[in-house]
């Protein structure tokens, strides 16, 4: 009896080990401590022993259930610890790993170079003015000196408005520059205060358009951005003032300016302003093409046609002007040298940003 015992144990321990699922414990605990087990057959075949034979077997037997009893206790504690590992090791965090980047967006290029330039003449007390991208023929060139047929109209090749054809004389367009919005602002002020007119000093930008071969150099559809001061005594050392300073926040404490004398039909005397080409320090290079320079601008003082077509007597009052394109100037400070990139909307151009 002691034997069948003994070996009783030695059965229920040896499936115990093999155990490795906690689900697996419940059919061992019925199968070798459960009613039909065979360690409680021992226990109710106690009745049938001798006198002398049931105290050791009953004491024996009850060994055995009590070193069953705590090895499914130990077991499940050990397959409760495994699980507890398990879930600790597929959680682990490497906290070695670089962490994943979130994608988030930027402003395009042009816009932010577009808010430097309003930050600039916001400080100098430049307001911003926004004007219709649907232009006439007069407002995009007659007031601004532009006669029908000058030839300064071929600079400017413009897409026409079909359903404009019978305007005769005055079509639609698509305006080519930002500069007739500086008759819609100069003739808004003056009706206004048509007896003495305070000072005005505006910037406009906007997109503008022209019908031209999409190039590296060259696209349909582009900013400006147009400035505008009238007042009494304005000179032409004020407009050297301004877009000096405008240079030097733009592009660096040191950038050093130069004004070419050039001709526009709307200013009067006109030039264009080129900064050192802050790329090369003046040197020469690829951007500025050996030259040292990079023409960023062109300006003027409002020709007294156009002060005059915007309501003011030029006799009194006098102004400056300029225009610039702040993709080019996003071109020279990132070295892009395709313009085509700006409306391409491939975002490894755009992230770039
Ligand atoms: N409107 C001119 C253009 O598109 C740029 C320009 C030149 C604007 C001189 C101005 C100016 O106001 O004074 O080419």
């Amino acid at each position: 009896m002691g034997e069948g015992i003994e070996q009783i144990k030695g059965e229920a321990i040896e499936a115990l080990e093999n155990i490795n699922q906690q689900a697996d414990l419940e059919a061992w605990k019925v199968k070798y401590l459960g009613r039909s087990s065979a360690i409680m057959g021992v226990f109710k075949s106690l009745g049938t022993l001798s006198k002398e034979d049931k105290p050791i077997v009953g004491k024996n037997a009850n060994l055995v259930k009590v070193a069953l009893e705590n090895a499914l206790i130990l077991k499940e504690e050990l397959l409760n610890q495994h699980a507890i590992y398990h879930t600790l090791e597929e959680e682990k965090i490497d906290v070695t790993l670089p962490g994943r980047k979130t994608a988030s967006g930027s402003l395009h290029p042009t816009t932010q170079t577009l808010r430097e330039i309003y930050k600039v003449f916001g400080d100098m007390g430049f307001q911003i003015y926004r004007s219709q991208e649907v232009e006439s023929d007069m407002y995009n060139f007659q007031l601004l000196n532009f006669p029908l047929h000058h030839p300064a109209r071929d600079m400017q090749d413009t897409f026409f408005l079909k359903s404009s054809q019978d305007r005769g004389e005055d079509p639609l367009l698509l305006r080519t520059h930002t500069s007739p919005g500086q008759i819609h602002a100069m003739r808004e002020h003056t009706s206004k205060y048509p007896e003495d007119p305070p000072p005005i000093r505006i910037i406009l930008p906007g997109m503008c358009f022209r019908y031209e071969q999409i190039t590296a150099r060259s696209e349909i559809q582009f900013n400006q951005v147009e400035g505008l001061a009238v007042g009494k005594g304005i000179t032409f050392g004020d407009l050297k003032g301004t877009l000096s300073n405008f240079a030097r926040r733009m592009f660096g404490q040191d950038a050093k300016t130069r004004f070419r004398a050039s001709h526009f039909p709307f200013t009067e005397p006109s030039a264009e302003m080129d900064v050192g080409c802050f790329l090369c320090g003046g040197k020469g290079c690829s951007v500025c093409k050996g030259a040292g320079w990079l023409e960023i601008l062109g300006c003027g003082m409002v020709h007294p046609t156009v002060l005059e077509n915007g309501g003011f007597d030029p006799e009194v009052f006098s102004g400056f002007a300029f225009g610039m394109g702040p993709e080019r100037i996003t071109m020279m400070r990132h070295h892009i040298e395709d313009i085509r990139y700006f409306w391409a909307n491939d975002l490894r151009f755009l992230d770039q940003f």
